[in-house]
């Protein structure tokens, strides 16, 4: 549906006329054999801007994410995850299945991080009995709430004085630079390897970006394959992230205003929507109206995953308008008894 207001993830973004532009016109090449020279380009970019020695293209922020965790760890090593986190969470449980990597889950705080004393506490002795544990895995952001810069600081340092090392999801890392005004590599400071999706808020159809070492990006690069992830003329998509780099990223301050609006008009209905931090926010509705509320809204255009928890995101094809037709239609449901 091209003219509804679609507030399910900011994954549903369809390329702006520019970047389709800028995707028909790529110079393209096998980039299996190096040779795609806008997948070049996009790499080279993306390691510059977050000062990184080398990036990778992936189709997708999972593939990147396991190809990351599978550089980090051998078979039998462990990698602390939250038990929110994408990676381990949503990803099927990749690292286990397809890297024989052991997740060891801890809980996230309700700010998003996990606490230092509960890391120090799962890190494993050196000890036959034990996996290995060889890495932290964090995600920025995380359900929309952007990790305290201070708090990433001593828990990357702590580790790493511990022998780990880290890998950031930053699946929406640039919601977090714009929200906190900080500059892309003072966002990834301490991190061994970020993942980051030109394909979320950026609004590229497609591709995420790996950052490391030059040793981890080549280890990536060769997990990528056997993944199936070895891409050939994929500089059309690449050209769409260099685009979305280059474009998408300062405005993604109007999704979090937007974000801000809605929860401001939902609750101003007397809903419980939670202040967003960036781009997603959250809003309980009553469990008898869950399937009512979510036809109502359909009915009048509105993508919406309708649950107890409701999550609500915002994005680049959904405008300010968007936003006040969305207000009006929750005002006129007419389940409320609020
Ligand atoms: C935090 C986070 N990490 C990773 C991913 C995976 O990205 P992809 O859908 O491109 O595999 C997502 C996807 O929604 C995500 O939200």
């Amino acid at each position: 549906m091209h003219d509804s207001i679609d507030l399910r993830s900011d994954t549903v973004t369809r390329p702006t006329p520019g970047m389709r532009a800028a995707m028909a016109a790529a110079e393209v090449g096998d980039d299996v054999y190096g040779d795609d020279p806008t997948v070049n380009r996009l790499q080279a970019v993306a390691a510059e801007r977050f000062g990184f020695p080398s990036a990778l293209y992936f189709a997708t922020g999972t593939q990147s994410n396991l190809a990351a965790l599978m550089a980090h760890c051998g078979r039998g090593d462990e990698f602390l995850v939250g038990q929110q986190a994408h990676t381990y969470k949503y990803e099927q449980g990749g690292a286990a299945v397809l890297g024989s990597i052991q997740p060891q889950p801890l809980e996230n705080e309700p700010d998003g991080g996990i606490a230092i004393e509960r890391i120090a506490q799962a890190i494993k002795p050196d000890d036959l009995h034990f996996a290995r544990t060889r890495l932290l895995a964090l995600e920025n952001t995380i359900g929309g709430r952007v990790l305290n810069p201070a708090y990433l600081r001593s828990v990357t340092q702590f580790v790493h004085a511990r022998g780990l090392s880290t890998h950031l999801d930053g699946a929406r890392l640039f919601n977090a630079v714009v929200k906190l005004g900080i500059d892309e590599p003072a966002a990834v400071a301490g991190f061994d390897s970020v993942s980051v999706c030109l394909s979320k808020g950026l609004g590229a159809p497609a591709g995420s970006v790996l950052l490391g070492s030059r040793e981890l990006i080549a280890a990536a690069r060769r997990w990528r394959k056997a993944l199936g992830g070895g891409l050939r003329q994929v500089g059309i998509l690449a050209a769409a992230g260099l685009y979305a780099l280059e474009h998408h990223v300062r405005r993604l301050a109007e999704d979090h205003d937007h974000a801000e609006r809605l929860a401001a008009g939902l609750r101003a209905i007397g809903l419980a929507a939670e202040p967003p931090q960036t781009n997603m926010l959250f809003v309980d509705i009553p469990d008898d109206q869950v399937a009512a509320l979510g036809a109502h809204l359909a009915q009048r255009g509105i993508l919406a995953s309708i649950s107890p928890r409701t999550r609500l995101v915002t994005h680049l094809d959904v405008s300010r308008e968007g936003i006040e037709t969305t207000v009006r239609a929750f005002r006129e449901f007419p389940g409320w008894s609020l």
